[in-house]
Formats: C-alpha cells, structure tokens, sequence
C-alpha cells in the first residue's frame, strides 16, 4: 500500500493524502459447495436427504441472498463486516467491494478502521466497541482474527480466533428463507483451560447506510406503552440503556431506521429488534469521519458474565428487517416471520384463539367461588369462550401485599378448590385459564418466611420492594425447581389451557446469592423455566405480561404466545397502544380486553360500540364485571364477540396494514393473503377540524376486483349516518376506485371507530 501525498496549487487549499490500496483480491465464487447425501435409516426404512455442509476456504466476501433481499459479508479485514442488506443484488464481485473503500478522511488513520460485526480495542476503531473482555487489569486486549467459515444457503458463521486473549469469537448470520429478515448473533467461547474471562460488553454492529437519515424509536411508559416517536439522528449518538432486568414499558427493544421522506407506504425502512427479555442497549453513534455505528445486545455490568475455562456465551440474536415499501413493508414481513418462526413451531392447542373473559378488572382480589361463578354464568352467554381467574385466588392474598410465591388455592376463597369452577366453565362450552406470577415472592408469604435467602439483594442494603414484593433467584438451581414444581402440580391438578404470566417489578436490586449482578443469569435462568414448562405441557398457551408490555420481544416468544401489551383498557390510549405493538408483533398474539367504563385507569368513559370495536382487532377479550352491564350494553358487546369470531381467520391470519390519515384519525386494514377479503378500520381520535373526514382510500387490494363493501361496525348507526349504510349497499367497487378515489364517509363524532369489511365478488 501507498501513501501519496499530494500538494494542491491552492496554497490555501488543505492538504490531501490519497490512498492507494493494491487491492488484487481475486474474484471467488461465492456460492458455497454442497453435498447431497442419501442414506437409509434402518429403524424405519425411510430415506433421507442430509445438506453436508462443507467447510469453506475463507472468501473475500459472502453473498447471501433469497428471492427477495441480499446480504453482503466483507471478510477482506480482520473481522467481518455486513456491508450490506437490503434488496436484492443480480450480482456481487469483489470489484465492487473494493469499492466500498474510501480515501483516507483528514487527521485520521491511514486506512479507515472497519465497522465491523464487533469492534474491537486496536483496530484503531474510536466509536464504542462491540467486544470487550478482560481476564485481569493486564489482560484486556484483543486482536481477532478470521479463520474459517462455514456457510449453506441462507446461513453463514464466521469464525476468528485472538491468540492475544485466548478467545473464539463466532459471528452468525441467519437470512429468512422467504423474507427480508436476517438475524445476527455472536458467540465468545474462553479457550484458555485455565483462566476464567469477564465479558463486559457485546454488541452487533453494523454500518448504518447513509440514507437512513431519521429513527422512530417505541418508548412509553407502564399502561401507555408502545409509543412511537420519530426523530432526526443527528452527529452525537443516541444510547438506550435499559437496566430494568425485562424488555421494559420505557424501551421496547425496537427500533426503526428512515429515510426523510419514509411514510407507511413508502420508502426505504430498516427495522431493529433485540430478542432479550433483559438489560439491552441499542446505540447509533456518528463517527467523526460522517459514518454512523448502529448496535445492539445484551447491556452488563462489571462481573456479571464469567466464562469459566472452555466456556462459551451466546448473544440474543439481533434481528434486523428491511423494506422498500414503507414501515408497512416492514410490519408485514416481522409478522410473517413471527408467525412462520415462532408460532407455527408451537402447539396448535396453545395457538388458539378463544375470546376471554379475565376476573382481574371485574373483581381484582375479590375472587370467590360465589362471585366467580355468577361471572362464568354471565360469560357463556356473551358468548366468552376461555374463562381466566386472574390474580387473588392462591392462598392468603387478599390484597398486593402478600401471598406471591404460596401457589395452592385459597380454601377459605374457595373451599371446594378450583375443580367447580372449572367444571362449571366446561359445562358452558368455555376453558379455563390462571393467573400466576412465579418469579416473584411476598414478605408475608409461606415462601419468604421459608427461604429468605432466595431473593435478588444487595449486600449490605435493606431489601427495597416494589409493589410489595421481592425478586427470586432463579439462578439457582433450588428456585427455579421448586417453581417448576408449583406450577406442574397446577397444570397436572387442573385441565388448565392457558396461564398469564406475569412479572410486576423491575429489578432494582440485581444481586444473586453468588454475588453477582443478576439480571443475565436471571433471563436465562427464566427461559429455562419456560422452556421446561413448555415441553411438560405443551398444548398451554402460555401469555407474557409484565404489568402489562414489560415484556414483549421474541426472547420471551419462544416459550410464550399471547401478549398483554398493556394494563390500559382505554379504548383511546389502547388505539396508540395497539398501533406501536402491531408495528412488530402480529394482531393474534396481542391480548385486547373490552374492559369497564369509566375507565379504571384513565377515568375515561367510551361507549360500548368504542371499546368493543378497539378490542376487535385482537385476540379479544373482555375485563369488566358483566354482572353489571346494561342490557343496551350487553347486546352490543355480544354482536362484537360475534363478529371478532365470525373474522377471526381473517384477522389473525390477514396482512395487516397502515393506513394513512390526517392528524387526529387512525386507520388501518387487514388483508386476506390472496386479496379476495379485507377489514377495514377508521378511528377519529379527537373532533374533526372539518365536518366531513377525508375519503378513505383503502390498499393492499386487488385492482382489477370488484367488492362488496359493507360497513358492520358499529351495528347500530346514528341516525346522521344511516345514509351511509344504505349507500353502500348493492354496490359494487372496483379495486383501483377503492384505492385512488376512496370512500366518501359520514359525518363522524370523536372517540368513535367504524369497521368495513370488503369481499372480492
Ligand atoms: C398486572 C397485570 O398486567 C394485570 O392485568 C393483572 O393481572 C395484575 N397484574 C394482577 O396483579
């Protein structure tokens, strides 16, 4: 390599060096070799095709790619680098990677430090790195370098070993089949036989391509979650630090990366998402030379994750999502990924879909045997289909200062157990479900009085609670058994179909009796748990609530399939709410309860067409004392049960998407795959600046069809409205009219929401 330095004729002009890079990489294939292999297996006689996978020389780059997107992994540096992901390349060579070089900037190094899948100190890289370990003060440095690669059709692992501090580092690369979603992970394994290594950081890394000018971060708080704000990056970095020990109501791990002009359906958008239940950190860090860092991973304090000699750690995996066609793109392909990858691969049985009716809003403690049959009777004839006794039944908890941990029915609540209650839900045609919250512990419990020393602390600290209770320790072997345990006898004693899980505290006092900071040791230990729980007793769906949206990310969807987003029923908040979460996780897997009005939260009171109608759109369900409906209400509530059921295969099943509206409004729709049906939503949040809303111009449909179009939500229609209705019948719409011209619609009142429904004749 050359250094040229070049002395301009304007005096005045600075000085320029020039770079040359001898770069005589070859061009080498890129497709790596497979071998097919067939062989018998003799205990049935079947045949099988195994895909060998052979190792591969080291190549300048890999490309992988599906019909859809391309992954371009520079190999030419010490580490690899993602150069690229987005939409498909025809081709790659390395000529064009070369490329990708640039000059050297001023006052900089000679050669630009790569922004590779994990920094490391002395690569002359100044942003914040993505590795970083010690052994002891002395041993901190680190010089990976590549050694091998392994790589079949949509998978790549690339493998660097550091002689200066004994380490293996392994990059994974995993593209989706079918969509733009690829998934990188790194793993860090100790080779020395006899030192231990602190890990105190690992964060992927990738460059941020420079037209990705803007980020829309989730952010929100506990019973208003799932808010998306959208913001300039700008030259200084912008850091999420989460250290509430669960994916937190404040900081979704999610983010979305713009272009200026990116709308719902238009524009390039690159989705980001760290499958951690735990501390995370996601940074975007400009550098001085104008690149911009982006990271994400696990977030650890000093100590907290020891390798032992041969041990190895494996990151979350950080998901990342492109589109071209908006955040609706990107919305549609986290769906498809998340029903394929995670839902498909669980139990049918813990899958379904039945509309709920939870105890916790209609009687929050004041669970009996009395008050909760009176409210199964009332259920079956709403037409409720999974009956769930939410907190207060186990023994002793009267109120939310006591009894977490003593999982045994309450006799004094109910003297004759669980088994009428079920029974009586049988009768009716409904399945039960239970509450429980196994990771946590009340002072004035059984448990506590037991095992003291099995809670999360801090040396020398009094023990700080929050909402009255302490954290277990599920990093030891003890706990994390004696809660198994608890909760198989409840799942062998009862025919249960379904638990809520929930987790009430953050972890503000992360010790662990080894002394360690927990919340690592804590994630991991609760996955177990989950998984353990899951394989016993597969066919249960399992939901994640941690007051509400605390935790919901696809770590915790491995083992779960139904998420509480938020503790809100108001049906207005709930419409923002539903919004954020949709963003990333499909409508089946989103808890949505027609809960009481006024609401008990907000204070807010919104009709029963207004909550029915926001709940619709979910796996509905229902958290109000029915008992005490009017019969105005009630009547209105039992057609929305009915229609949610009567297009439930479509929503759950349906692409759903955004739909742009002015300021004040929100729409959306959900599409049957094949386009011979939609659903269609309009919400008017707050009164209208002009008397009549914008048409509706309705998409994802098919052009060249014809539909019917009928409005069947609400029901029953002002009548300032009714015109609407009857317009809309014996008429047939075109599908590009539908799109380009749109619907005219009535006039309409704030807090009001009306649903469509479209079928291709
Ligand atoms: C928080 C949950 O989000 C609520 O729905 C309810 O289950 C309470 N916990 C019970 O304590």
């Amino acid at each position: 390599m050359d250094l040229i330095h070049q002395n301009t004729a304007d005096p005045h002009s600075a000085q320029r060096w020039v770079l040359v890079l001898p770069f005589t990489s070859s061009v080498t294939p890129t497709q790596p070799r497979y071998s097919k292999e067939t062989t018998k297996d003799p205990t049935n006689n079947t045949t099988e095709t195994f895909e060998i996978k052979v190792r591969q020389n080291l190549q300048d780059f890999y490309h992988l790619h599906n019909d859809s997107t391309s992954v371009v992994v520079d190999c030419r540096h010490n580490q690899p680098v993602l150069s690229y992901f987005g939409n498909r390349l025809a081709t790659v060579d390395a000529s064009m990677l070369s490329q990708l070089d640039r000059h050297e900037a001023p006052a900089s190094l000679p050669i630009e430090p790569a922004i590779s899948l994990t920094p490391t100190i002395g690569e002359g890289f100044l942003g914040h790195l993505g590795l970083e370990l010690h052994r002891s003060t002395a041993q901190w440095s680190l010089a990976p370098k590549l050694a091998e690669a392994n790589t079949s059709q949509f998978n790549l692992e690339l493998t660097s070993r550091c002689t200066v501090s004994d380490v293996e580092l392994t990059h994974q690369l995993e593209l989706d089949p079918a969509h733009s979603v690829l998934r990188l992970s790194v793993s860090v394994r100790n080779l020395s036989d006899q030192a231990t290594l602190f890990i105190d950081n690992c964060t992927a890394t990738l460059p941020l391509p420079d037209h990705l000018t803007e980020l829309e971060e989730v952010t929100g708080r506990w019973a208003y979650e799932f808010q998306n704000q959208r913001h300039a990056i700008t030259r200084s970095a912008y850091v999420r630090e989460n250290w509430t020990g669960r994916s937190s109501h404040h900081m979704n791990p999610t983010l979305m990366l713009l272009e200026k002009t990116t709308s719902a359906t238009h524009g390039d958008a690159l989705g980001v998402h760290l499958g951690w239940s735990g501390n995370h950190q996601m940074r975007i860090e400009s550098l001085a030379d104008g690149r911009r860092v982006l990271q994400g991973g696990e977030l650890l304090r000093p100590g907290e994750l020891e390798l032992g000699p041969g041990a190895r750690y494996q990151s979350p995996q950080l998901y990342l999502c492109h589109s071209s066609e908006g955040q609706n793109g990107l919305t549609r392909q986290w769906h498809q990924m998340i029903r394929r990858e995670f839902l498909a691969k669980q139990s049918p049985d813990s899958t379904k879909r039945p509309v709920h009716l939870n105890t916790w809003e209609a009687l929050y403690f004041g669970v009996d045997e009395t008050s909760v049959l009176a409210l199964v009777d009332q259920a079956a004839t709403l037409g409720i289909e999974r009956f769930v006794l939410d907190d207060g039944w186990f023994l002793g908890r009267t109120d939310d200062h006591r009894a977490l941990g003593d999982w045994v029915v309450d006799p004094k609540k109910f003297p004759n157990g669980l088994t009428p209650i079920i029974e009586a839900c049988h009768q009716k045609g409904m399945e039960f479900g239970l509450w429980i919250e196994p990771e946590m512990v009340s002072q004035k419990s059984k448990l506590y009085e037991t095992h003291p020393d099995w809670v999360l602390h801090h040396q020398g600290l009094p023990l700080t609670e929050a909402r009255q209770q302490l954290v277990l320790d599920l990093s030891q072997p003890v706990v994390a058994s004696h809660l198994f345990d608890a909760i198989s006898s409840l799942l062998s004693a009862h025919p249960i179909a379904y638990i809520k899980w929930d987790m009430n505290r953050d972890l503000h006092q992360g010790g662990n009796a080894e002394g360690r900071h927990a919340p690592h040791g804590q994630t991991r230990a609760l996955y177990r748990l989950l998984n353990q729980v899951k394989n016993a007793f597969p066919e249960v769906c399992i939901e994640s609530c941690a007051s509400g949206g605390g935790r919901a990310d696809l770590g915790i969807l491995e083992y779960t399939s139904r998420v509480w987003p938020s503790d809100t029923n108001d049906a207005l908040d709930r419409l923002r709410v539903q919004r954020g979460f949709q963003n990333l996780f499909p409508p089946e897997l989103m808890g949505s309860h027609v809960g009481p009005s006024p609401c008990h939260i907000t204070g807010r009171q919104h009709s029963m067409a207004f909550r029915a109608g926001v709940a619709f759109w979910g796996h509905m369900g229902v958290e109000a004392d029915v008992r005490q409906l009017s019969k105005a209400d009630r009547h209105v509530l039992s057609e929305a049960i009915a229609l949610h059921k009567h297009h439930r295969e479509l929503l759950h099943k349906g692409s759903y998407q955004v739909v742009d509206r002015p300021h004040g409004e929100q729409a959306w729709m959900v599409v049957a795959p094949d386009h011979s049906e939609a659903l269609a939503a309009l919400a008017i949040l707050e009164t209208p600046s002009t008397p009549f809303p914008n048409r509706y111009r309705f998409s994802g449909l098919d052009s060249d069809r014809h539909y019917e179009l009928k409005l069947v939500w609400p029901g029953d229609l002002r009548p300032l409205q009714a015109n609407h209705k009857d317009a809309l019948t014996d008429t047939h719409w075109s599908g590009d009219w539908l799109m380009s011209v749109g619907l005219s619609l009535p006039i309409l009142q704030p807090e009001s929401l009306l649903i469509y429904h479209l079928k291709a004749i």
